[in-house]
This record gives structure tokens, sequence and C-alpha cells, in this order.
């Protein structure tokens, strides 16, 4: 590998030109072994942050992110692999009916993910609140699991993409999140490395989302959908709206119960719009499609898959889910319609309550959480509950209450509540 001086490329990048092939393998490379200090990529993240990437600098440099370290193979199993990436919401329970379903339809899952910081839930946090239930397991578990149930929802190796895991931690505390090219390829590296043959992504705009606005929604759904085809994955991404929470729960143990519902053939219209949706992408990616996901929902094969799935993690499927010891209810003061419910406002409750983490490797409350009774576009009561809070400490209460206040609206009877959720598709 040609060596460089990792002024030389900063200056680079602030100075506005586009960096070589060379220069981000090598950069790439250097930090990862330490040889490129803190400070110095901090500062490239923030050049980068401001001047942009073309299509090709984000395409080397997440090859040379996924190259920092292991590919995973799935071409030796039975069937095609699909795999979904959210890029994080509110009450985003999605994964845990889809990757059941999708594998009830004959397409394989390796649903590797992570856990929640800030307002936006962690898929593994949500399943660790069923009883017994591991998140780790190695690589032949893995396959092993594809082979016989279809489905795994398990974390991701610290083997994949060392480089995006060092560079993510700089990036949260430096203020250099935002760039649509680190996002992009941070993303995009985990998924390509982790082998999926397909792969759908969802990506959120509005309140509760990274992205606020739907043109930089889209410019990152794009970015994505391109580094997917260049590296050979079959990509697609919905964009869809995350300016109201999702479902009627936030949380851990909530979103498990409400997931198992969906998979019972009930649970709220939108969860099961938005499931549906994804799944029949994810088919198409694969090749599936003469299979309705609707009607394996509808018969019981979605929630077969899911209880073979959880009870292959050691967990039980018929184990009670935790419930948290204290709950305080949120009445309506006026009669009307709920016209908005505000994702961040949710989002943050649900996390000041105890289901989320303020520092990576906190623990975090099983049942704590915001249910909430109407969606945007319902009819209230004034006195009926509209939002319950529970956590185990009650303190916990006063500053998810402060987060709420602002974040709901009730209006005219029949007045007009909320976006559609899905919004485009870019392939
Ligand atoms: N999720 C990631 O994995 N990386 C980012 O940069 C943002 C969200």
């Amino acid at each position: 590998m040609t060596q460089h001086d990792a002024v030389e490329v900063i200056s680079a990048k602030r100075d506005g030109h586009p960096l070589t092939d060379s220069q981000i393998d090598w950069v790439i490379d250097a930090y990862t072994r330490g040889d490129v200090a803190h400070e110095q990529m901090s500062a490239l993240a923030m050049a980068i942050l401001l001047n942009g990437m073309d299509r090709s600098e984000i395409s080397r440099w997440t090859a040379a992110m996924i190259a920092s370290g292991e590919r995973m193979d799935f071409s030796a199993l039975s069937r095609p692999t699909a795999d979904k990436h959210s890029t994080g919401g509110v009450g985003d329970k999605i994964t845990l009916p889809l990757a059941p379903l999708v594998a009830a339809c004959g397409v394989a899952v390796p649903q590797l993910s992570g856990r929640g910081l800030g307002h936006t839930g962690g898929t593994l946090d949500k399943l660790e609140s069923i009883p017994g239930w591991r998140a780790t397991l190695s690589n032949d578990e893995i396959m092993a699991q594809l082979e016989r149930v279809g489905a795994v929802i398990c974390a991701a190796g610290d083997g994949l993409a060392p480089a995006d895991k060092k560079l993510y931690a700089l990036r949260d505390v430096t203020g250099t999140v935002e760039a649509i090219p680190l996002i992009a390829s941070s993303i995009m590296s985990k998924k390509i490395a982790e082998g999926t043959g397909s792969l759908v992504l969802d990506v959120k705009v509005g309140t509760g989302a990274f992205m606020k606005e739907l043109e930089k929604a889209r410019e990152l759904a794009s970015t994505m959908v391109a580094l997917g085809q260049d590296a050979g994955v079959h990509t697609v991404a919905l964009v869809t709206d995350m300016s109201t929470p999702l479902g009627l729960t936030a949380g851990n143990a909530v979103e498990v119960a409400e997931s198992v519902e969906v998979l019972a053939g009930g649970g709220p219209a939108d969860v099961v719009e938005l499931t549906l949706a994804l799944a029949r992408e994810m088919l198409a990616g694969a090749g599936v499609t003469d299979v309705d996901p609707a009607d394996k929902l509808a018969d019981g094969s979605a929630m077969d898959v899911w209880r073979e799935m959880i009870r292959a993690q050691d967990g039980d499927p018929d184990a009670p889910l935790p419930v948290a010891r204290e709950s305080h209810v949120v009445t309506a003061p006026t009669s009307g319609t709920l016209t908005r419910l505000d994702a961040m406002a949710v989002g943050m409750a649900a996390w000041r309550l105890g289901a989320g983490r303020t520092k990576q490797g906190e623990a975090v409350q099983a049942g704590a959480g915001v249910v909430w009774h109407a969606r945007p576009g319902d009819r209230v009561t004034a006195g009926m509950p509209l939002l319950t809070l529970h956590t185990d400490t009650p303190e916990r209460f006063e500053r998810a209450l402060a987060s709420l206040e602002g974040g709901w609206e009730i209006g005219d009877p029949g007045e007009r509540a909320g976006d559609p959720l899905l919004i485009d598709r870019i392939a």
C-alpha cells in the first residue's frame, strides 16, 4: 500500500479536492491500525462533512472500510438471502415481525443488528426483554440457524468493518455524524460485509429521524442504493415517514408485545403496512415473486418461524414479558381529533423513562416505554387516556413528561392528520 501523510490527505479535502483511491485506502487502513490519530481523523471527517465526496470517493471509502475486517459469505445456504436496514426511528419494531415473515416465505434473513443509543431504540435491546434470549452468536451458529430456521437477529460481531466502529464513535463526539457520505458508507460497509444477497433500506424522514428533510433523505437513499449496486448487492430503498412514531408503543418489551400481535395477524395498521411493504421488496430482491407475505401472517407460519427463531437463541417465546413497576397516565384535556403525535417527543420520553441509554454499555429497563392510545387522525374524548408512561424508577416521570410537552395536538373533529407512511421508492 502506498504511504501517505495524514496532513496531506486532510488538506486535500479541506481545499475541496477529491481524495485519490490510494489516499482513501491508506487513511482508513492507517486509522484502523492506530497510525492516524483520532484528532487527524476528526479533522478529515469535518472536511468531508463540509466539502462532501463524489460517488467514486464514497464507493472507495466504503470498500476500504469493508476491507478493514472480515466478510461473511452465505452462498452455501440452500436459499437466497435478503436483509433490511432502517436508518432508525421511534417505535420502529419492524425487524421483529419482518425477519420471521420473510423467512416463512422462503428467503433467509441474516439480520445483524445494533443497540439503541439516544432516542432511537435498538432491536437487540427489544429482543433482550424476552427471558433467556441471547444476542451473541458465533458465525457457525448464524449459518446453522439460517439453514434450519431461516431467520437470525443477532449482534454484529466485532470483525465486521472495524474501521466503521472506530470512526462512528469518533463522529458521535465530533459533530460529524450528519455527513451523508459518512452515514451512507458507514451503513453500507456493514451491510455489504455481512454478505446479504439483497438489501432493502428503510430511510426515515421526519422529526424522529436522522434526516429531517425529504431532499436529504432522498439523497441518502440514492447514495446507499448506488453503493449497494456498485458492490453487486441488489439494493432498493423506501423513504418512509418518521414524524409520527410507528404503531402504538415505544420501548423494549412493549414493542415485542406489539410485534407478536402483528405476527398473530393483528397489530396496528401502520406497522402491518410497513412490514408487508418491506417484505415484498425483500422477496422481490431475492427473486421470490410467487408468495404473498400477507398470507403468511394470516396462516400463522410467520409466527411459527418467530417462535423457532426465539427458541434457537435460548429465549422462551411463551414466557410473560417484563412489566415496569410504575405507570403514569396522560389524559386528553379536550375532545376532538388527535392531529399530531411527534416522534421525537415520544422517543425522548421513552428514552428518559429508561428504555434507552445515555452512554454505550449502560443497561436499559426492559419494561420502560410509552404506550399511546390514539394515533393521529383518531377521535379522542376529554378525560380518556392518551398516553401511558412506564418505568421502574418513578423519579423519571417528570423529565419524560417534560419531553412530551408540545409533542401532541388535539384539533377540530375531522381535521386532516399526519402524512402518508410510504413516501418514495428509490431503486
Ligand atoms: N447508522 C450507522 O450505522 N452509521 C451512521 O453513520 C448512521 C447511522
